[in-house]
């Protein structure tokens, strides 16, 4: 009877939790698509899959911020002409923000593409079937950060030499500055992880 009572209620509260869970998956769903999309590209080549940088995503991020307002043309994007790439004047502001400096992404490689509502066989061509399949292909790269603003999405690419390491910080304050910034994939399956605690303690708290 008193368990009978329960169940809603714990019916409830799992449907709340799942419904808390799902913006944080759906935002990122591009960004993942694409993550799996080139990883596939490089198997198919033959080649290591690349690993996620942090710092290399919070650069493509920043990235994708500057690039967000500009029209898609026949000429930007993965369709720009090399040596004709934009030039942001906040540049170096942006990599300090990201723990970067010059000397550590010179070997990296920067991908923007433009593609209306970031429709994802076109995004995922517009890496493998242009100019940006010469560095997919190349296995001097090691890891990659992706990310994404409005039809804009921006793809950086990282060695793991020090030229391309995408990582300046040895001194412990800076990793320490690191870790922090790491978290934001980390606290999404921490956040999971509490949910789910959450989730066996009511079920505990009400039925033992
Ligand atoms: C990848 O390796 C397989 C087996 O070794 C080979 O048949 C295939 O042609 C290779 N593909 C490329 C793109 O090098
Ligand atoms: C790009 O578009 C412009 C204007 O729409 C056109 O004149 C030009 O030929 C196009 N260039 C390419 C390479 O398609
Ligand atoms: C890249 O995306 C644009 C849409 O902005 C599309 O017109 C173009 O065909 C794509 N290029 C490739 C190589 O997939
Ligand atoms: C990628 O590189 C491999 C080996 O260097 C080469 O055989 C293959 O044709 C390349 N593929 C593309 C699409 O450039
Ligand atoms: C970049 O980082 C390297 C290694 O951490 C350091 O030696 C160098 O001084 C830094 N350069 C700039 C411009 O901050």
């Amino acid at each position: 009877m008193a368990i009978n009572n329960k169940l809603p209620f714990l019916l409830l509260l799992s449907i709340i939790l799942l419904f808390l869970n799902h913006p944080v998956l759906g935002d990122t769903d591009e960004e993942d698509v694409l993550f799996t999309g080139i990883n596939s590209y490089r198997t198919s080549q033959n080649l290591t899959i690349l690993n996620k940088n942090e710092n290399a995503e919070c650069l493509a991020d920043e990235l994708a911020e500057q690039f967000k307002n500009r029209p898609c043309t026949n000429n930007t994007g993965s369709a720009t002409v090399p040596g004709t790439e934009p030039q942001f004047a906040d540049y170096p502001k942006i990599l300090t923000k990201c723990h970067l400096n010059v000397s550590d992404t010179r070997d990296g490689s920067i991908m923007p593409a433009c593609v209306p509502r970031l429709e994802s066989s076109l995004v995922l061509t517009n890496f493998t079937k242009s100019q940006y399949s010469r560095s997919l292909n190349d296995s001097k790269f090691t890891g990659m950060g992706i990310g994404k603003e409005n039809d804009w999405i921006v793809v950086v690419l990282t060695t793991n030499t020090p030229g391309g390491s995408y990582s300046t910080d040895t001194d412990t304050k800076d990793d320490h500055d690191d870790d922090d910034d790491d978290s934001s994939g980390f606290t999404f399956s921490i956040g999971l992880v509490n949910y789910l605690l959450v989730l066996i303690m009511s079920f505990c708290f009400f039925l033992c």
